[in-house]
């Protein structure tokens, strides 16, 4: 039977880090579901500049394909707007439901991470993680990691954005951000990257070896 690992949180809490290395750690499959909404909101800036209809997201979301995931653009900060506002869309989350879940089963397990897995895409995963982290920790890493392409930036225009971004995912009604009940949780306030690994490691290892 395929392991399942969800892996929730906040942005910038470190999570798709942790879960690319737990993924390459068991030798599993890994999807970083923000990709999902992150290609969809991609699309529907470049169809509809000013607003966000929801059936046009709705129909472009339907329409996703791998390769829409491959795009090496799709971190930008309008992009990252657009996906958290897509992502409170019910018929967009109902269409990515179909992939995220088949993903999950895959042999001989799968990582998955973003900010429903937990709750609503594989509840009966074997392990949950939610990661989270201070929200001037996780701005100033985003700061750190936007600067390098963008030196007109400011602190607390990315501090904001990361803010705004959070309430928004926290407060829509279909499937909120939230750590599920039994989710094992990881604050890397004060870990750097290897130690949030180790953590992460060191909890779906338990499981694991168990079965
Ligand atoms: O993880 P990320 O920052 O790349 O995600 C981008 C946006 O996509 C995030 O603001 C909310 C949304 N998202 C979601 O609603 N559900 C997921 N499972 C993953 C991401």
């Amino acid at each position: 039977m395929s392991f399942t690992i969800a892996i929730d949180g906040p942005a910038a809490s470190g999570k798709g880090t942790v879960a690319k290395a737990v993924a390459q750690h068991f030798g599993f499959h890994h999807l970083d579901t923000g990709l999902l909404y992150r290609a969809v909101g991609k699309k529907v800036l470049a169809r509809k500049p000013g607003g966000f209809p929801p059936e046009v997201a709705e129909k472009l979301a339907k329409a996703l394909t791998p390769k829409d995931l491959a795009d090496g653009g799709l971190r930008a900060p309008d992009i990252s707007k657009a996906a958290s506002q897509v992502a409170a869309i019910p018929g967009v989350r109902a269409a990515l439901i179909s992939f995220q879940k088949t993903f999950a089963k895959q042999e001989p397990g799968a990582v998955l991470d973003g900010r429903d897995i937990g709750t609503v895409i594989c509840p009966g995963a074997a392990v949950k993680l939610f990661i989270t982290a201070r929200p001037d920790v996780r701005a100033k890493r985003r700061f750190q990691e936007l600067r390098k392409t963008d030196t007109t930036l400011t602190f607390e225009t990315v501090l904001a954005d990361i803010q705004d971004r959070d309430t928004r995912d926290r407060a829509r009604s279909t499937a909120p951000l939230a750590q599920a009940d039994d989710a094992v949780l990881i604050d890397t306030s004060d870990l750097d990257i290897q130690a949030s690994i180790v953590a992460a490691v060191a909890v779906v290892e338990r499981v694991y070896s168990a079965r």
